[in-house]
């Protein structure tokens, strides 16, 4: 039976990147891909009567993935911005986040941004974060920019000491702290950025991801994910 969309049957593919726990990441166990976003999504999906499927590819292929068709929405911690706002629609933002910088939790020689001459940073292909380092660097702030596909990779840089220091969203640079046992530490916060899903120009999906985002606050169901993946 279809509902008054008559959208009941119709199944989207959602996009992602799944190395940005805990936004959305690999389950140890099985395997799926799941996290906050993931969740979040499908309460959305399950609110406005329609299915999705999750697919994994490169966090620098998704616009494009979404403006040939290959996948209906963007689900993988993207920053709502102006370049982008060019390529695709963004829902209503559904979370607060920016950009840090984090070194090995025993580095005494970087304290700030403002030492970071002839250093080098690793940052995920695509990313907001990518696109700052290469700020700091066309300033002569920064010396190198190593640029990786996938976050942990970006981490695990770090961690081994191939490079200085990274760039990359708070929280999941907070969440690889918790796991690696304090291996790195944060020196400072460098932008506030708002996540939008992300959907073909134009497409009516926008409205739809946007009234199931309303409902899903309003429910309860939000804040029931938000303590399950950032409490
Ligand atoms: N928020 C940053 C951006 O939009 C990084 C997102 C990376 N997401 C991911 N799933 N790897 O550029």
């Amino acid at each position: 039976e279809e509902n008054a969309q008559g959208d009941e049957d119709k199944v989207y593919i959602v996009g992602t990147e799944p190395t940005f726990a805990p936004f959305e990441m690999k389950d140890e166990k099985t395997g799926e891909i799941t996290g906050f976003d993931i969740e979040l999504i499908k309460a959305i999906a399950e609110d406005q009567g329609f299915k999705v499927e999750v697919q994994a590819m490169g966090f620098d292929g998704l616009i494009n993935a979404i403006k040939t068709g290959t996948i209906d929405i963007v689900a993988s911690g993207m920053t709502i911005d102006e370049a982008r706002q060019k390529e695709v629609d963004f829902s209503t933002p559904y979370i607060n986040s920016g950009l840090a910088l984090a070194v090995q939790a025993d580095n005494e020689d970087i304290k700030s941004v403002n030492d970071l001459k002839g250093k080098v940073v690793s940052v995920q292909i695509g990313s907001t974060g990518a696109k700052k380092a290469q700020e700091l660097k066309d300033q002569g702030l920064l010396g190198e920019v190593k640029t990786f596909d996938t976050v942990d990779i970006v981490m695990r840089e770090v961690d081994n000491g191939n490079v200085d220091g990274t760039i990359n969203d708070l929280p999941v640079t907070n969440a690889y702290i918790v796991k690696s046992a304090n291996s790195l530490k944060v020196l400072e916060n460098l932008t506030s950025e708002e996540y939008g899903f992300a959907v073909q120009k134009g497409n009516d999906l926008k409205a739809k991801i946007d009234a199931g985002l309303k409902n899903v606050k309003e429910n309860g169901k939000y804040a029931e994910l938000e303590q399950k993946y950032f409490q």
